[in-house]
């Protein structure tokens, strides 16, 4: 078969080869999935620079999510051969024409759900599910900011954040991606390069602040991100795509009665997967009712993986870009 292979670390553009590599075979409990697509993720980068928490042995295949059909079943595998199913691959593996994937990590596609969708929904839906309601408990009604909101997690999140009656201020680096952001329902927009995010964050919410903050975005803007923070509120931290990880003082943790929770979605397959498993079947269920609808910024046939990586780097995409066999 072809993979999307590295032999060392390095930049993607660098160490990135499609080339041969040896047919996988499943072990107990795991399945061989034949590819038919992979959608991109912002940790696709730092997986090729060996900067993401989960790496596997080189030569290593990037792709933390994919959808085909089940080509061979392992013993005691829950699915069996023909079965379309998505599957996560925590540490990289779907770029590829066959993927290994673990029952605990594998999902059924329902019929309504087309293979685009399907490769578009499990991380960056699942992420922003269990970020909001999970980890940052949202409720109706309350506020809700989200960095980087024309962005792969940070799309989910608004329509989720609307799905759950909250109002929702999305935050992003250009006037374009905000028009994307208001097309996706939010309710307000804030322009962090040009704006001050924090007086915009009070004017919205009369001077109260955000009750749940989604920031997968860190770095120096994190400096305002904490200060639009609500009395009793949660600020979920889900990543650093700014590229420096912040700090925070415990003395505005504590004065504002406010939490500080992070969030690690790929734990949960080993840690809870039925957890996962339910969430992925309501996900489904809001897809086929019409409240979510993952945004695809492009679709690029498999050999063209190395340009859907640039325009991640680049900062171009809004929504996901997929890869298709
Ligand atoms: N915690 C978890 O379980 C979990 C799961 C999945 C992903 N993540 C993390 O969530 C983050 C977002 O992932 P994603 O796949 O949604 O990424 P994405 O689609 O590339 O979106 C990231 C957004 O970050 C913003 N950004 C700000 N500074 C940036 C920079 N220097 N370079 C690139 N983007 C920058 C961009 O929006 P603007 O241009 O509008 O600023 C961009 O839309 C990543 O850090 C990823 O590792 C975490």
């Amino acid at each position: 078969m072809k993979a999307w292979q590295f032999r060392t670390y390095g930049p993607y553009s660098e160490v990135l080869e499609w080339s041969e590599r040896a047919l996988p075979s499943p072990q107990i409990g795991q399945c061989l999935v034949k590819t038919s697509a992979v959608s991109l993720n912002f940790p696709d980068l730092l997986v090729c620079q060996g900067k993401y928490q989960e790496k596997t042995p080189l030569p290593a295949v990037p792709g933390m999510e994919g959808v085909g059909t089940v080509y061979q079943a392992g013993q005691d595998s829950k699915f069996k051969i023909g079965d379309r199913v998505v599957g996560f691959c925590h540490g990289g593996g779907t770029l590829s024409e066959y993927f290994i994937s673990n029952d605990d990590s594998t999902w059924l596609v329902p019929n309504h759900v087309t293979d685009i969708q399907a490769a578009a929904l499990s991380v960056t839906y699942g992420t922003s599910y269990f970020g909001l309601f999970h980890r940052g408990n949202l409720k109706a009604n309350e506020t809700l900011l989200i960095l980087g909101g024309a962005g792969g997690v940070g799309s989910a999140a608004i329509q989720l954040g609307k799905y759950a009656g909250s109002k929702v201020i999305a935050a992003a680096g250009n006037e374009a991606k905000l028009a994307i952001c208001k097309k996706l329902g939010a309710d307000h927009l804030i322009n962090y390069t040009n704006d001050d995010m924090v007086s915009a964050v009070k004017n919205f919410t009369n001077g109260a602040g955000a009750d749940v903050i989604y920031d997968p975005v860190g770095g120096e803007l994190f400096e305002k991100t904490k200060r639009c923070a609500a009395w009793d509120s949660r600020l979920v931290i889900i990543g650093f795509t700014a590229g420096s990880i912040p700090k925070m003082e415990t003395n505005r943790v504590l004065l504002k009665n406010m939490s500080l929770i992070g969030l690690a979605w790929g734990q949960y397959m080993k840690r809870r997967p039925k957890m996962v498993e339910r969430c992925q079947e309501k996900l489904y269920g809001l897809l086929r009712e019409g409240l979510i609808d993952p945004l695809i910024f492009d679709t690029l046939p498999f050999p063209r993986a190395i340009e859907g990586l640039k325009m991640i780097e680049q900062r171009e995409v809004y929504g996901k870009v997929v890869l298709t066999i």
